[in-house]
Formats: structure tokens, sequence, C-alpha cells
């Protein structure tokens, strides 16, 4: 089969390698329809992940389900699934709660698991023609319709994008009436800005530079703020100021809720050609409200390999305003999406006409487009936010 192999730092091909196949009763093999390159991709293209050459790539998988294992009884043969990202057992402990990116029978050694992920276990990625699906009665998501219609990019997103987003507003605990801030105008922003506005927040803000993906976010009906305006944190007091906050309010001109899509790849606000791993937490610290909460869904590594990598945060750690979250008595909420939680949900939001991730879906190619895909989202230019291979 054909499969996009990252091959070292901001290098990747598309390479003949072995076919996937079940390989045992519990698995399905899916032939992929469309796969999505992600912000988490970029992590491992940079060089800041210790990904191994040769590594397929991918992890947001829509497809076909080409043959099963004898054990194998929810899925046959030419059932249309997307697979969550993050696969799990859907038996253990966390998987029974709905945890499932923490499910702790996936990966020997650890806990969750990803499809071609560095350090996330032992899975080929998705970004190919065939992708070997473990535990297949929980990792496959059955979907309505047929390959290529209209929900085709739709669907493609409920592998991650969608899903984390949700996961991002569950983890800052937006509710109505919130007003939102949203770090991050990416896929996954976008997309945790869509469902705050879904689950009824009053006001939502989306941060960031890139122009065509503020664009993206004031379609959604955020407030889209550039950063290179000035401090974000004053450009959203200064906007909650002019709606007119009632006298006895003035405490709470930050925001309810905020939101990290951004992670440890965040830009310096001084200086956007260097990172600042530790700028979108502060902002966050002096915008939330007291009494708020965040959800930090932009990835954190635990090592960070690249020999340019931003002092304090090499080994993962992070110096961050804790006081002043002390202070304002503001709950965080972090980690990886449990995909399996929201996937029907937002699948039902999808076909009811109410959700539309697919705006978020910039570009098409096949596989072979990858490189160019990669090398262009990684520069985030010709108003790429998402791009999705049909192999
Ligand atoms: N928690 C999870 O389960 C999960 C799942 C998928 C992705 N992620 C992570 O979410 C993050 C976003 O993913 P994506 O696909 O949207 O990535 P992306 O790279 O397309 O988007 C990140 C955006 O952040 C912006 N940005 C950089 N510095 C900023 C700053 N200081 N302030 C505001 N915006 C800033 C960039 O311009 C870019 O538009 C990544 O870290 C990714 O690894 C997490
Ligand atoms: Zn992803
Ligand atoms: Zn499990």
């Amino acid at each position: 089969m054909r499969a996009v192999v990252y091959e070292g730092e901001r290098r990747v091909a598309v390479r003949e390698v072995e076919d996937a196949v079940v390989e045992e009763e519990t698995d399905a093999l899916v032939r992929i329809t469309s796969s999505a390159l992600c912000g988490t991709d970029l992590h491992m293209y940079d060089g800041r992940t210790g990904a191994e050459p040769g590594l397929v790539l991918g992890h947001e998988p829509l497809g076909v389900v080409e043959a099963t294992g004898s054990a194998v009884t929810s899925v046959r043969p030419g059932d249309r699934v997307v697979l969550p990202t993050h696969l799990y057992c859907g038996t253990c402990p966390h998987c029974a709660q709905g945890l499932t990116a923490a499910c702790s029978r996936v990966r020997p050694g650890g806990f969750g698991a990803a499809y071609g992920y560095a350090g996330m276990g032992p899975y080929r990625g998705a970004q190919a023609e065939l992708l070997r699906v473990p535990f297949a009665d929980a990792n496959c998501v059955p979907l309505p319709g047929e390959p290529g219609d209209r929900f085709e990019d739709a669907f493609v997103l409920l592998a991650d994008a969608f899903v984390t987003g949700w996961h991002a507003t569950e983890l800052a605990g937006v509710g109505p009436g919130d007003s939102v801030a949203v770090f991050g105008a990416g896929t996954v922003g976008l997309l945790a800005a869509h469902s705050a506005l879904l689950r009824g927040a009053g006001e939502v803000y989306v941060v960031d530079h890139v122009p065509a993906r503020l664009a993206v976010a004031a379609e959604f009906g955020a407030v889209a703020v550039d950063f290179t305006a000035g401090d974000p944190v004053e450009q959203i007091r200064v906007h909650r100021r002019a709606r007119g906050l009632p006298p006895g309010e003035a405490g709470t001109g930050g925001v309810d809720r905020g939101i990290d899509a951004v992670g440890f790849q965040a830009r310096d606000r001084a200086d956007p050609a260097h990172e600042n791993p530790a700028q979108v937490v502060d902002d966050l610290a002096r915008l939330v409200n007291p009494t708020g909460s965040l959800g930090i869904a932009g990835v954190y590594a635990a090592k960070d390999l690249h020999p340019a990598a931003p002092a304090g945060h090499r080994d993962g750690s992070l110096r961050v305003p804790w006081a002043q979250l002390f202070d304002k008595g503001v709950r965080v909420g972090f980690g990886r999406t449990h995909d399996r939680r929201y996937t029907r949900l937002l699948r039902d939001l999808i076909l009811d006409g109410r959700a539309h991730p697919e705006r978020v879906v910039t570009h098409h190619g096949t596989l072979d487009d990858a490189p160019d895909f990669y090398a262009t989202f990684d520069r985030r230019e010709d108003g790429m936010v998402k791009a999705v291979l049909r192999p």
C-alpha cells in the first residue's frame, strides 16, 4: 500500500510500505477514503517529538471496512466508519467510564495510544490506503451514507478535530451565556469556538495572527482578535467594556472560560518569529475572570527534542503564573480528548444540520500532495486551515 512516511525534520514522502492486514481476531482492516493533516502532525514534522524516520503518519481516518477478524461482531465489510484518533480497548476501567484517551490496555507500558504518533504506541498511521484497527468493535464508529457524499469532510473531523474542539469546551466547562476566549484559530480552536456557540455561549473570542484563519472564526460567529494588533487580553477587555458591562460587574471584564488550542509551539507575541511555550497560558491566566475555568487542549510534549527548543520546556516543564490562578480560584482541565464520549453526539449534530465543522476544510488532495501540504501547513500559508487527503 502507499502511505505518507516521516523521513526527518520537515521531510515527508509517499512510499510503498507493507500492507496493513488483520493481525488479531479483534481487528478490522479499513480502506481509507479521507485522512486529514493535524497540528499534532506538525509537532512531529518539525522534529520536536522524536518521531523515527519510517513512521507512517496520520491519525484522522475515515473509511470503509475492508475485512474483519473472526471475533468482530459490530461491523462488516462495506460499512462506513470513522476511527477515533486515540484508539482504546473499550473494556478497561478508564474505557468503561468513557475516558478512552487513558485506556490502560492499549499501549504496553503506558496508557492511551494513537495511530501514527511518536511515543503513543506501535500503531501505524492513517495517511495511507489501508489501516489496521485494533479492538474494532470499540473503535469503529458507524456512519450513514456513502464515501464522497456531502458529509465526507464533516465526518473525517469526527476522528479528532471536532471531538477535540468539543473536549476543550468540556475541560473549560463552557455553558449557556458564558464569555469564552479561544487561543489558536487552527482547526481545533475554530471547532472549539463552534462547539462553544453550539453549547449556548454568549460571546466567543478567537485569538490568532493568521488573517485567513481569523476570517473562518468570524464565519462561525466568533469575534476575531489579531494578536499582532496589540495585547489580546486588553483587546478582549476593551470589546467587553464596549458592550456595556452593568454596574458592579466590572470585575467580570475578562472571560468566564478560556481555551488553549495552541500548545507548546505557541508564538511569542513580542517576537512572533520565536516560540514561547508559556505565552498562551500566561495570557489566559491574566484574562480569565475570578472563579473562571480553563481548558488546555493544545499539546504540551513530554520532551522537546529539537536543538532550538525554547529553554524551560525541553523536559516538558513550564513556568506558569500559579499564584495568579490560585488567587482567582481558577479551575484548569488538561489533556487528550476522550473521543468516544463525543463522536455519536457530534455525528448526530452534523446529521441534524446543526453543526458544520466542514467549514474549516480548505484543501483536498491525494496522498501525492502530502509533501506540499505539510510544507504549506507548517508555514500556515495559502489560507490552509485543514487539509484532507483522499487516497
Ligand atoms: N488534546 C487533544 O486531544 C488534541 C487533539 C488534536 C490536536 N491537539 C493539539 O491542539 C493544538 C492545535 O491543533 P491545530 O490542528 O488546530 O493546529 P494548528 O497548528 O493548525 O493551529 C495552531 C494555531 O495557533 C496559532 N498560534 C500560535 N501562537 C499563538 C499565540 N501565542 N496566541 C494565539 N494563537 C497562536 C497559530 O497561528 C495557529 O493558527 C496542537 O497543539 C495540537 O497538537 C490536541
Ligand atoms: Zn489530529
Ligand atoms: Zn481501555
